[in-house]
């Protein structure tokens, strides 16, 4: 992650713009004072840069939440930042010629709008949850390059190494999205995807709730699959699959192959541990039999007026609070010049959004980016629009 360690940091005015980067407004943790926040836009990406005093030094980096997709927008942030306020840098693992030739050529990797706004749908499309190092996506990629592949994945080193090979490949036929794909999977419009490869997903045997494999997950492949389309989960993890198999087997108009330690064309850097190993793998493939609805979602993300006093809304600070649907937690709260601004996780239990929102007077948003349009944030929407308006 790039970071810079600097002695002291100094606040410049806000907002203000420096060589293309706009630093728009500034948080202070109400409850942590070593934190603040420092909203930033560079070109079409605004996010925060997070500042940490720690050990007689500070920290200046991008706050995970909002990160944006091109790293190279966050390196140039970070410098811009440090030269603007005249920071004296101690260290920093942040290039200076800014220039990663790969990460700035390649398209490939998309924000999540990309996919709400107008999902692709003029070619055949894959999907790979949780790519790792890329081998099996790669592999496809090259093998089948009239059809577009969509690669999900939530650990950032695989994602820009896996650019990297898009890029020196030249391939046109990828694109990659940083996202819990459980999340992903409630925007795909119905009915449009071959096939969704789920291979070697974390285990999570002492956190189910995380594991990607569930039967809302399920329902959702089932309606983006194709009729005759695909999900092919491929573990070695013997618990991991008597518990898909059991989940598999619930649903209507599908059909299940199971397989045993069978060979696919690529075998991915895990798949080699587990066979040196001798370890058995399983796969499951559920097959899709039936068309599903079109995806409707009703509502937006509009606030009404805010009548809850803002000390009021601080109090809620560490609440959890559960409703039919869903739950919201207001995680952390800080103090802008002009106004609040909470972070919140909300949504299902087991695929929570972590959002921020701001208030200024009687008007709330979130920000930097409105919530992903999924029947559980919705749900999650009404219940902290109704707390907020009193
Ligand atoms: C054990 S690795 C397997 C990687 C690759 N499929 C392979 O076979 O080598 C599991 C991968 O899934 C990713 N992952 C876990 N949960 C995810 C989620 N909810 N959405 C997207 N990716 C996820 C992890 O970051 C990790 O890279």
């Amino acid at each position: 992650m790039p970071h810079l360690h600097i002695e002291e940091f100094r606040e410049i005015g806000f907002p203000s713009n420096s060589d293309g980067v706009s630093f728009n407004f500034i948080a202070d943790n109400i409850n942590h004072k070593e934190e603040k926040l420092i909203s930033t836009t560079v070109e079409d990406d605004e996010f925060f840069l997070l500042l940490k005093e720690e050990e007689g030094r500070v920290l200046l980096k991008v706050d995970k939440l909002t990160k944006p997709a091109s790293i190279y927008n966050v390196h140039k942030a970070l410098l811009t930042y440090a030269k603007a306020a005249e920071l004296n840098v101690l260290s920093s693992n942040v290039p200076q010629n800014q220039k990663n030739i790969h990460l700035q050529e390649v398209t490939a990797l998309k924000e999540i709008s990309y996919f709400a706004g107008n999902f692709p749908k003029d070619r055949e499309i894959r999907i790979e949850v949780g790519f790792g190092s890329g081998r099996h996506l790669l592999h496809q990629a090259i093998n089948n390059p009239e059809i577009l592949f969509i690669g999900i994945e939530i650990h950032h080193p695989s994602i820009e190494q896996v650019l990297k090979q898009i890029a020196i490949k030249k391939l046109q036929n990828i694109l990659l999205l940083s996202y819990d794909a459980r999340l992903f999977m409630e925007l795909v419009p119905s009915n449009i995807v071959e096939k969704i490869y789920v291979h070697f997903p974390v285990p999570w045997d002492k956190k189910p709730h995380r594991r990607v494999i569930s039967t809302t997950f399920i329902e959702e492949a089932r309606r983006i699959l194709k009729i005759g389309g695909t999900l092919e989960l491929r573990t070695d993890s013997e618990n991991y699959y008597a518990y898909s198999y059991e989940t598999f087997i619930a649903f209507n108009k599908t059909t299940l192959h199971i397989n045993k330690n069978r060979d696919i064309a690529i075998t991915s850097k895990y798949e080699d541990r587990w066979r040196k190993m001798e370890k058995n793998i399983y796969d499951v493939t559920m097959i899709n039999d039936e068309e599903s609805p079109e995806l409707e979602i009703e509502g937006d993300f509009e606030f009404l007026d805010v009548h809850l006093l803002s000390e009021d809304i601080l109090k809620l600070h560490k609440k959890v609070q559960k409703f039919d649907g869903g739950f919201m937690h207001l995680e952390r709260t800080y103090g802008l010049r002009d106004g609040i601004m909470v972070r919140l996780s909300m949504g299902s239990f087991d695929k929570p959004e972590h959002l921020y929102v701001v208030v200024r007077g009687k008007e709330a948003h979130y920000y930097p980016a409105l919530p992903l349009k999924s029947k559980s944030n919705l749900i999650a929407h009404q219940f902290l629009n109704k707390v907020l308006h009193g």
